[in-house]
């Protein structure tokens, strides 16, 4: 195989080089699901965009006998979100089995409170519309910005923890200090968890994710072990928020179980029980915590390769919002999920996709397709209409927590844009990506340079 890593600054990208896996420049070469390959995704997607624009992974479909495949063209993975009767989401298939087995789903092995909630709560698309509406949307859609100043003071609380080392010259782990608390904080806040249990709950967040960090190929597979030890651990988790739910249930708080404890359902006419709101505590938790870790560690890796980019924003916050969902366009914390599967048989980029194939959703090589956006690997702030992007997807299943996100991303750059004149990479800067199918590095070490220094 031909070298191409001379073609990279390693100054400027040293992520793309301490993977055990070399930069692909053949089809052959390409896997996206292997180890190291985190460090190759965006050099693999223009090779699938030419070569394998919908790539057949044989025997990995849904069902016996069916396969897989990844379609990494905007127009596709678009298509399939937009339709979801002609492409219905695994999840309502795996509800169906359950629901199948004629056994309650609380008493079935490997079912979590958040699959006994879907399962009442939104069965179906109807419900998912009334769910997002009525459950989600008051906290962590629209009503996200009810939270604004909690995270202005969150952001800038965390950066009063590191300002003075860092202005001292010490290099600081951008992740550990900043990009992982923000999100952390905030969610504990919005759902009423004290501080002091943030760590505990960072564990049971890692349980609940373990699958997209240590599961193998497309269907981020676990072993059986690794599966009982990740149920032995949520169980904590759930206990811990029973307890919580039955707390604000006799004396309601300003927070979002509190809320969810009182709410009626207007979908369902009634209020929720225990397991539903714990089952919408942990979509929370799972949905809310790394993705947005990496979206904040991946722009500040954009902005120490383009630090022109960092004064023009920091003398001109407008250009923030462009930059951030630009930045999520070109590095999506969520690479691919294999979610959707077809209904009958379909023809994607000429090629042939039967009736009952598992489709991978490749987000991150959708929002560099060349045939939807122009120079998609320059970083451009003023892309027009840049937010089609489909990192937190599009359709009736688009993300809940998208507005919640990007208020924390905002406020992150603004308070950091306030405190400190310039960044840069640190010279002990070996960081790699963390295996899995998100885009998360484990630490980032960064040098920040005193305002007017
Ligand atoms: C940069 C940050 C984020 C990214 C990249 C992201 C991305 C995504 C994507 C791609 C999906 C799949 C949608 C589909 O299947 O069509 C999703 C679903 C979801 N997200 Fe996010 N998300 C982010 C932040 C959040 C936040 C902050 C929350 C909660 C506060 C959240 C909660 C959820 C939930 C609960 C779902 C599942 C919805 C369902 O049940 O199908 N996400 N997200």
């Amino acid at each position: 195989m031909t070298e191409k890593l001379t073609e990279r600054d390693p100054a400027k990208t040293p992520n793309h080089f301490s993977g055990p896996m070399r930069c692909p420049v053949g089809l052959g070469d390409v896997d996206l699901f292997s180890a190291g390959a985190q460090e190759h995704w965006y050099d693999a997607y223009p090779i699938l965009h030419d070569q394998a624009p919908v790539q057949r992974l044989e025997g990995e479909g849904y069902g016996p006998g069916s396969d897989g495949f990844i379609l990494s063209k905007y127009d596709d993975v678009a298509l399939v979100v937009r339709d979801p009767v002609r492409f219905p989401p695994t999840l309502f298939l795996a509800l169906e089995t359950m629901q199948a087995s004629g056994q309650a789903l609380e008493d079935q092995e490997f079912v979590n409170a958040m699959m006994v909630s879907m399962n009442s709560l939104r069965p179906n698309n109807e419900l998912w519309r009334a769910h997002r509406q009525e459950l989600t949307d008051p906290w962590v859609g629209p009503g996200a910005a009810r939270h604004q100043a909690m995270i202005e003071a969150a952001a800038s609380g965390l950066i009063d923890g590191f300002a003075e080392r860092a202005i001292d010259g010490e290099p600081i782990d951008f992740v550990r200090d900043f990009a992982r608390p923000l999100p952390q904080i905030v969610m504990a806040n919005i759902l009423g968890f004290p501080h002091k249990d943030i760590p505990q709950l960072a564990d049971w967040g890692n349980a609940q994710v373990a699958a997209f960090v240590y599961g193998k190929g497309h269907r981020n597979q676990m072993t059986k072990e690794q599966t009982t030890e990740q149920f032995t651990a949520l169980q904590e988790f759930q206990e811990y928020t029973a307890t919580a739910i039955l707390d604000r249930r006799s004396a309601p708080k300003d927070d979002m179980i509190s809320f969810l404890c009182n709410v009626e359902y207007s979908a369902l006419n009634r209020k929720l029980t225990d397991i539903e709101i714990n089952g919408i505590v942990y979509a929370m938790m799972i949905g809310g915590l790394e993705t947005t870790q990496y979206a904040i560690a991946e722009q500040a890796q954009l902005l120490c390769e383009h630090p022109d980019t960092w004064a023009q924003l920091q003398a001109d916050r407008s250009g923030l919002r462009g930059f951030t969902e630009e930045a999520m366009r070109m590095r999506s914390p969520t690479q691919g999920l294999s979610t959707r599967v077809t209904s009958q048989d379909e023809v994607f980029q000429g090629v042939k996709v039967p009736k009952g194939s598992l489709l991978h959703l490749r987000w991150a090589a959708a929002n560099v397709d060349p045939e939807e956006w122009e120079c998609p690997f320059d970083l451009n702030i003023e892309r027009k209409a840049v937010t089609r992007h489909l990192v937190f997807s599009q359709g009736p299943r688009v993300c809940p927590g998208a507005q919640l996100s990007r208020l924390e991303q905002v406020i992150a750059w603004d308070a950091l844009f306030d405190r400190f004149g310039a960044m840069e990479y640190a010279a002990d800067n070996g960081f790699e990506h963390q295996p899995g199918i998100m885009l998360g590095t484990l630490a980032l070490n960064l040098k920040f340079t005193d305002m007017g220094a």
